[in-house]
């Protein structure tokens, strides 16, 4: 008996390894991924899954239609590529059909690359290289009209980053700059005293200023949510902005969330995240009204609002903010699942879409663009088969042994959840 319950682990262990390979059409559950909106294509790079392994997948949804989008698959466009990358935490802007994916956890770390550059009409992925001593994670880039893009803090990762963060990492307070016409011209923009660094906020830009909202800082707590640190790109200087709640409305502190302009750049619409004890932030859904001065507004709360949800993306299709995946949070407990849901809020209407006009249930297995050749499917199987029957040998002689080792398995990828 006990042997058949470890056959049955392994049996699970082998199966963990062996999928996950295919990026299907499903909506995956993942956390920490970077999205990216090109013309009618909303692009998805990475993330965490649940299982603690990084996702390779490189995906789009069609939201030519934003209200019919949400029951359309996902489409894996590269599922040929020789090349891929596991990434999570990294941030994704693009500028005239390029996408670049800078920083992020990769899991297999052999190259000095920092930076991606996918091209989304021939899709073409190529890696390029920020030089610094380090990687960063756990920020977000923008980009201004001109093909600048601004990358504010995150956690300093010496190196790259392989498996579980090292023991002394640090949040920057530096801005790098990287001229994406000439992209081989970068700078390192240090930052005026009184800027702390920050991690997991937001940014979002408005004409040539850049709002910096929520986050940690370096004592690895959430900053003031009233307290905003703006970059403006034309005089490369910071300043600090408080906006105060009126009245007795509370905000609360909050670092995961997302932060999005709207389109009449009226308000700043900020969604979700976690509280320093990782539950869920009240409110849910704010907004900052853009008209000087700065005021925050919330709207009432009303039971259309999805579960809510942090380490997420939000990016705006039209007169929609979407917001795809990340962890399920509540007001009790640290968040432990993700979640494979996309929801559209409404702006004009200040509402959320009702999940039950867009998300029909997907089919549950829909063929990615382009399927290997069979006769590689066949190798592919044979192959498993083979590493099976022989891993099915191992156990049975070596039974002490292959415990260890799936112990050892088991510990490394809960050590990998960092946020
Ligand atoms: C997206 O969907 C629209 C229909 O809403 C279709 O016309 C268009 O070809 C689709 N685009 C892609 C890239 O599949
Ligand atoms: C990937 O494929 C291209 C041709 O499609 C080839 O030029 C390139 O060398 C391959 N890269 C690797 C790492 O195999
Ligand atoms: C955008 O890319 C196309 C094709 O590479 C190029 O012809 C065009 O000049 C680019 N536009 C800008 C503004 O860089
Ligand atoms: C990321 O992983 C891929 C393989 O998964 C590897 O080819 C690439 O060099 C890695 N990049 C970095 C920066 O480690
Ligand atoms: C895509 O490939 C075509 C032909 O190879 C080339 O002319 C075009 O400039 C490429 N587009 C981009 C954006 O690189
Ligand atoms: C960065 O790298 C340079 C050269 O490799 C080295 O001299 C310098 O000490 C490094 N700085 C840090 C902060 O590690
Ligand atoms: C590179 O960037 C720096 C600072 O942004 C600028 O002063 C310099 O002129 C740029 N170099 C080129 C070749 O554009
Ligand atoms: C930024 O600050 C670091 C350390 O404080 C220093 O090593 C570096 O030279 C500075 N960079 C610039 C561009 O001033
Ligand atoms: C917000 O309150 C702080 C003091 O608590 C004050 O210094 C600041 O001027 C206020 N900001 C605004 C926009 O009223
Ligand atoms: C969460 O943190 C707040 C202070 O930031 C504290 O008052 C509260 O008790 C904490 N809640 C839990 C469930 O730990
Ligand atoms: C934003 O503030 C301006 C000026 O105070 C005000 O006219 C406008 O109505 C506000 N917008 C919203 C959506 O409350
Ligand atoms: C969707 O749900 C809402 C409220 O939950 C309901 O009012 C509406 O009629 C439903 N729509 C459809 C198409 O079932």
């Amino acid at each position: 008996m006990k042997l058949l319950i470890q056959n049955l682990i392994l049996l699970a262990v082998i199966i963990y390894l062996f999928s996950d390979h295919t990026c299907s059409a499903d909506y995956p559950s993942i956390y920490g991924h970077s999205s990216v909106l090109v013309n009618d294509k909303l692009f998805i790079f990475g993330g965490n899954t649940d299982s603690g392994d990084l996702s390779k997948c490189i995906y789009y949804l069609n939201v030519t239609d934003p209200r019919q989008s949400l029951s359309r698959p996902l489409i894996n466009p590269t599922s040929y590529l020789n090349y891929t990358i596991k990434i999570a935490w990294a941030t994704a802007v693009t500028y005239n059909s390029t996408i670049f994916l800078y920083g992020g956890k990769n899991q297999s770390i052999d190259a000095p690359a920092n930076l991606y550059i996918f091209d989304s009409i021939n899709l073409t992925l190529k890696d390029s290289y920020v030089p610094q001593n380090e990687s960063r994670i756990s920020m977000q880039a923008v980009i201004d009209s001109k093909g600048k893009i601004y990358i504010f803090g995150g956690y300093n990762v010496p190196k790259f980053l392989s498996g579980s963060l090292p023991p002394s990492i640090t949040i920057l307070n530096s801005m790098i700059i990287i001229n994406t016409i000439l992209y081989k011209n970068y700078s390192i923009v240090n930052t005026t005293s009184g800027i702390m660094g920050r991690a997991y906020y937001s940014a979002t830009m408005l004409d040539d200023s850049i709002f910096y909202i929520g986050g940690i800082d370096s004592s690895y707590r959430s900053v003031k949510i009233t307290n905003i640190i703006v970059y403006n790109t034309s005089t490369n200087q910071w300043a600090n902005i408080n906006v105060n709640v009126t009245g007795s409305a509370i905000i609360e502190n909050r670092y995961g969330h997302t932060a999005v302009l709207t389109p009449n750049n009226s308000s700043i619409i900020i969604y979700g995240g976690v509280t320093d004890n990782g539950t869920l932030p009240d409110p849910q859904l704010f907004f900052l009204n853009t008209t000087l001065p700065y005021t925050w507004l919330i709207p009432p709360r009303d039971e259309t609002y999805p579960l809510p949800s942090a380490f997420h993306t939000a990016n705006i299709v039209g007169d929609y903010m979407i917001i795809a995946f990340g962890q399920t949070t509540n007001s009790v407990t640290s968040p432990t699942k993700s979640y494979n849901k996309i929801h559209l809020f409404d702006i004009n209407a200040s509402t959320w879409v009702p999940e039950n006009v867009t998300n029909p249930s997907l089919p549950s297995s829909m063929p990615t663009s382009q399927s290997p050749p069979i006769d590689l499917v066949i190798v592919a199987v044979i192959l498993c088969g083979i590493i099976a029957v022989v891993f099915l040998v191992i156990i049975i002689c070596n039974r002490d042994r292959l415990e260890r080792i799936i112990e050892n398995f088991r510990r490394r990828h809960e050590r990998e959840y960092i946020g």
